[in-house]
């Protein structure tokens, strides 16, 4: 896949910059076109010789060649990549990355780049755990770069955590698997709920629930990437979307969000019903704020809201694909299991509550992949952005034609 694909390869000063010597090797035996960029602080951890020799191509390291009136384009080489890598990327050029702190040729190339980029952070694991290195991930992240998340093992200080390398053959193995995977949801149309809805009581307040949207959101990001048409029907949640293939309606209510849904429908391949969508709503809402009065308790009087996912499922046309969540508390396979069918879903995604690192507000998830032919696809602990990654494989693999 990476044949004649351009790739830039930036490493930065970290111990495990001798692996990359392995990762050049193994894109050029791919037939890939490596530029290897080092900054200052790389030359010391392994030499330019090295990757000059394994890549072909004179590595860059300066602006400028001293006495020579040349300097290195980061434009042209933005421009020529097919994709940029990172391996490793310190701490210090993470924060850089993260803020356009242009310094030195590669994040000013980084900067430049049009191309998917790729991450693969090294450091020490108080180093990776550290609050501001964990933002600066996450600023990667809303940019659409890709992060190839650290393995934990041994570290080059003997401490043992997370924050070594990908190993190089997995790093390679991403990228291959990106331009493979490449467009795989072009010319389709995906329609995504997401987030909480909030059910009015009066002006001032509402019912509503804990979820971010996190989930959907990295589910809208992933198909666009893969060459999908996303039409987002949020509810209210504080969240950006990046791709300008993602046509976001904003919406408030459980009837706001299944009137858009069905409406929105009609026209989409594939629906992902990812919102925590509010099972009831408020029969007595007032137009006028409830006053505290004295000894008099109000009564807030329910009634059920629609439910999307089987609505749509009721209306599913031969050809169309549907996928929906389950968040259980108890009994969660069989319930999934149950749901699916009920909702004429082709498969569900099971959260667990049961896990710390799952379900609102985090930014990983543990998923369950439950097809409506009852088989269960368990996957670890993964940050959401990888997990729709996941989900969106299945939807490719076992049911888009
Ligand atoms: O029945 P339950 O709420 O547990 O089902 C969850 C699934 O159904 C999710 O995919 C959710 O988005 C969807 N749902 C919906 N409309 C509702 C309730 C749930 O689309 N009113």
């Amino acid at each position: 896949m990476l044949k004649d694909k351009n790739i830039i390869v930036g490493i930065t000063g970290g111990i495990a910059a001798y692996k990359t010597a392995s990762l050049v090797r193994l894109f050029v035996k791919a037939g890939a076109n490596v530029q290897v960029i080092m900054t200052p602080n790389a030359r010391e951890f392994i030499t330019p010789v090295t990757l000059s020799t394994l890549s072909g191509k004179p590595v860059i390291s300066e602006f400028f060649t001293a006495n020579t009136g040349q300097w290195n384009s980061h434009v042209d080489l933005g421009l020529w990549a097919d994709a940029m890598v990172i391996a490793p990327a310190t701490a210090s050029t993470i924060a850089k990355m993260a803020n356009g702190v242009a310094d030195n040729m590669l994040v000013t190339t980084y900067l430049s780049a049009k191309a998917p980029v790729f991450v693969a952070p090294a450091m020490d694991l108080d180093m990776f755990k550290h609050p501001t290195t964990k933002r600066n991930l996450e600023l990667l992240r809303s940019y659409g770069n890709h992060i190839i998340e650290p393995a934990a093992g041994e570290l080059a200080s003997h401490l043992i955590g997370k924050g070594r390398m990908e190993e190089p053959e997995k790093i390679f193995e991403v990228l291959d698997r990106f331009f493979e995977k490449g467009q795989d949801l072009a010319g389709k149309r995906v329609m995504i709920t997401a987030g909480p809805t909030y059910e009015k009581i009066d002006p001032v307040r509402f019912i509503g629930n804990f979820s971010s949207g996190k989930m959907g959101f990295a589910l809208a990001e992933e198909c666009a990437a893969r060459g999908a048409e996303i039409t987002l029907i949020a509810g209210p949640v504080a969240l950006n979307t990046s791709s300008p293939a993602i046509h976001r309606i904003d919406v408030m209510s459980a009837q706001q969000m299944h009137d858009a849904a069905i409406s929105e429908f009609a026209t989409s391949d594939v629906a992902i019903l990812c919102a925590a969508v509010a099972d009831y709503t408020v029969e007595n809402a007032l137009d006028h704020k409830i006053k505290r009065e004295k000894d008099e308790i109000p009564v807030i009087r329910l009634k059920k809201n629609p439910d999307i996912a089987k609505a749509i499922g009721e209306i599913k046309k031969p050809g169309q694909v549907t996928i929906g969540f389950a968040l259980e508390t108890d009994n969660e396979v069989e319930n999934a299991k149950g749901k699916c069918q009920r909702k004429n879903l082709d498969f569900i995604v099971l959260n667990s509550l049961q896990n710390k690192d799952a379900g609102f507000q985090v930014d990983t998830n543990v998923i369950t992949i439950i097809t409506s032919d009852g088989k269960a696809l368990e996957y670890p602990c993964k940050p959401k952005t990888e997990v729709a990654k996941d989900i969106v494989d299945v939807l490719v693999k076992d049911y888009i034609i």
